[in-house]
């Protein structure tokens, strides 16, 4: 069931798909509070949620701020990321409830941090929609929110395969040589992305003609090898007279405006910048049309960057820190107060400013907003900007597109990789305990930038986050320019294993590509909690760190340094699988508990639950290379029996999802 109350004047997002008639009364399970609502928690109360957020899969005991924000040190003190997924699911005993907030703007949560029994929340200003699940139990919700928000984006099949990324690929000759590298040794591929560095001086829409002389023909020769382009867009367009989209922006008064009513600049990647208003549809319509520019030169998919929006600095806020810099000129001892406060203070407070995002307007149906009160809609407005286009380009054919910024509704057009994560190993469990949170909020298609994407990896982390990372739908290797090179063939020593993980994916994808089209085609989950499947089991409810994965997985990925196994916890007795490569593993019956089980740094840990089937292929070197008549069949059939899997085929490229002859059963 779910019931929907509405607070004071809300502004609409677009979250939500289903109309729901409103509620009257008082709210179930919350208190009302001055600024909002609270909640008391018993001890073993677990909340889940809030999509891409910092801290575990349980995000009791901090407290977060939705807040779109271009947060590059994603640490445990952070209260922000990239997206607004205002979603949570509590389990309280016997009272197990979803809330949507529904608000465009900041939102405050405080999940046991100032009380360790008490949660609370509170939007920024009294007008918003407040959706209350309950009746079920975790994935009964998770399945009737899915249900209100609305189907989530389905990517072509091809992206499914691997993306080799990284910033700095600033040639077609850098790009071919990824290409050759990994057909040389004998590594899959089915994407490269290219990140700004292919733009004629970062202006989006552009090819600098010089390095990527003819990227029609450099995306048709490897479009032949199954290798797809995957070029970046940024939501800030370079502000430049010869400029074709800040032209047509400026004379069609496109783009965000200040109080003043002229346009409003900041600067990025491509120095200052203008904002298209992604809130009003025919600025959609208008930049979405745009990408057409490489869609023409037979691109098929891109990745939307920079669009919370990141603001490096206005240019009157660079001028007030100019000037208090100036005053200090004349100084031969600046204070240390004054050192961290003006100087390290000053500089800091230039990115992302709260006033900048509020010194500026949007037009949502003839009324002017100030920014700040949409905020967290920007970056999945301009996701929906591309998805929109597409769609009336293509309506046939599916297109690839992700993005960093979203918002809950932004999962119809696009998906999402988890921002600038850095090489670490707390990262690679931030990543699986991210998947689930952001996949309950309908972002099925994400993925973080696997080996990590700022500072320095190394070569047990590139493959042990491969061993998660080839489970997990986006499945792309990227990182900063400046850091160790970490194209997988950059690790001579771990080249075998390398090579069998990711033909390990390539031979899973029968399973995890039907998976994921029963979760966004049924609602169902890809990655979940344990407790979602063992809502009665105290224990399950502990396990930060296993995943469950689809019908008939679960996973238990090794996410620390030098270690060669783990515990592992299991709710039910399930058949271990210690894979070294798709053929080549050690299989037990293990029962039910807690198991201290081995894993050397080239094998991965998979379970198979009781009657269930996983169909493999053998492994390919493309997507478009796998063959999924010849299955072989994975299963733990405990009672000797025979078991049925639904099996999802299709071409992969055409939007004719609900066919039924794309299912097929296949028997044990
Ligand atoms: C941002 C993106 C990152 C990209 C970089 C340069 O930091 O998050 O993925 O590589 O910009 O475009």
């Amino acid at each position: 069931m779910i019931q929907r109350f509405s607070f004071g004047h809300p502004i609409p997002t677009g979250s939500v798909e289903q109309v729901l008639p409103l509620c009257g009364g008082s709210v179930p399970f919350l208190t009302p509070t001055a600024e909002g609502w609270t909640y008391r928690m018993r001890e073993d109360c677990v909340v889940y949620g809030l999509g891409e957020m910092p801290r575990g899969l349980n995000k009791r005991g901090w407290h977060y701020i939705a807040n779109n924000t271009d947060e590059s040190h994603h640490t445990e003190d952070k209260l922000s990321y990239y997206g607004a997924h205002n979603f949570l699911l509590i389990r309280n005993g016997e009272d197990c409830f979803g809330l949507f907030v529904d608000f465009p703007g900041k939102v405050h949560y405080d999940i046991g941090y100032t009380r360790h029994d008490t949660l609370c929340f509170h939007t920024e200003e009294p007008d918003y929609e407040l959706y209350v699940l309950s009746g079920g139990d975790e994935n009964a919700l998770c399945k009737e929110f899915r249900a209100l928000i609305g189907r989530s984006y389905i990517p072509p099949k091809w992206a499914f395969g691997l993306a080799q990324s990284r910033w700095g690929y600033k040639t077609e000759e850098d790009v071919r040589e990824v290409a050759r590298q990994h057909k040389a040794n004998g590594l899959p591929l089915d994407m490269i992305c290219m990140d700004i560095d292919y733009m004629q001086g970062y202006a989006d829409f552009t090819v600098n003609r010089e390095r990527f002389p003819d990227l029609k023909k450099l995306s048709d020769e490897l479009k032949a090898e199954g290798i797809r382009l995957v070029p970046i867009i940024d939501a800030g367009v370079r502000i430049d007279d010869a400029d074709a989209t800040c032209k047509e922006g400026l004379e069609k008064g496109y783009f965000c405006k200040k109080a003043d009513g002229t346009p409003f600049a900041a600067a990025v990647w491509p120095g200052k910048a203008y904002f298209a208003d992604f809130l009003r549809p025919e600025v959609r319509e208008w930049f979405g049309g745009r990408y057409k520019v490489l869609t023409d030169l037979g691109i098929e998919g891109f990745w939307n960057d920079m669009n919370e929006p990141s603001l490096f600095y206005t240019p009157d806020r660079l001028q007030a820190f100019l000037d208090s810099m100036a005053a200090l000129r004349e100084k031969d001892n600046i204070e240390q107060e004054e050192f961290f406060s003006q100087v390290v203070g000053g500089a800091m407070g230039l990115m992302n400013s709260s006033e900048d995002y509020a010194s500026f307007y949007h037009e949502v149906n003839g009324q002017k907003i100030r920014h700040d009160r949409v905020h967290n809609l920007y970056g999945g407005s301009m996701t929906r900007a591309a998805g929109e286009a597409f769609a009336k380009q293509h309506p046939e054919k599916r297109m690839l597109l992700y993005s960093r910024s979203s918002v809950i509704g932004s999962h119809r057009y696009g998906g999402i990789w988890l921002g600038d994560n850095n090489a670490s190993w707390g990262q690679l469990l931030a990543n699986i305990q991210m998947m689930p949170s952001v996949q309950m909020c309908g972002f099925l298609y994400a993925g973080a930038d696997l080996c990590g994407f700022s500072s320095d990896t190394t070569p047990d982390l590139a493959l042990r986050w491969l061993e998660f990372g080839l489970l997990t739908p986006l499945m792309r290797n990227h990182s900063a320019i400046g850091t160790r090179m970490q194209e997988y063939y950059r690790f001579p020593e771990m080249l075998p294993a390398i090579r069998r993980m990711l033909h390990l994916r390539y031979a899973l994808l029968p399973y995890l590509y039907s998976e994921f089209m029963k979760a966004a085609l049924e609602n169902g989950s890809y990655f979940r909690p344990l407790a979602f499947d063992y809502p009665a089991d105290p224990d399950a409810r502990e396990v930060q760190d296993q995943l469950l994965l689809g019908e008939g997985l679960m996973a238990a990925p090794i996410y620390t340094q030098n270690a060669h196994g783990r515990m592992v916890y299991l709710p039910e007795p399930m058949k271990m699988l210690r894979l070294r490569s798709v053929d080549d593993y050690d299989e037990e019956v293990l029962p039910a508990g807690h198991h201290n089980l081995r894993c050397a740094l080239d094998e991965v840990l998979l379970f198979l639950r009781p009657g269930c089937i996983v169909p493999v292929a053998a492994p390919a070197d493309n997507t478009s290379q796998l063959d999924d008549t010849q299955l072989t069949l994975w299963s733990y059939l405990p009672d000797g029996g025979s078991a049925a899997y639904r099996m999802y085929t299709d071409d992969g490229f055409t939007t004719d999802y609900d066919a039924p002859e794309h299912w097929r059963l296949i028997r044990s």
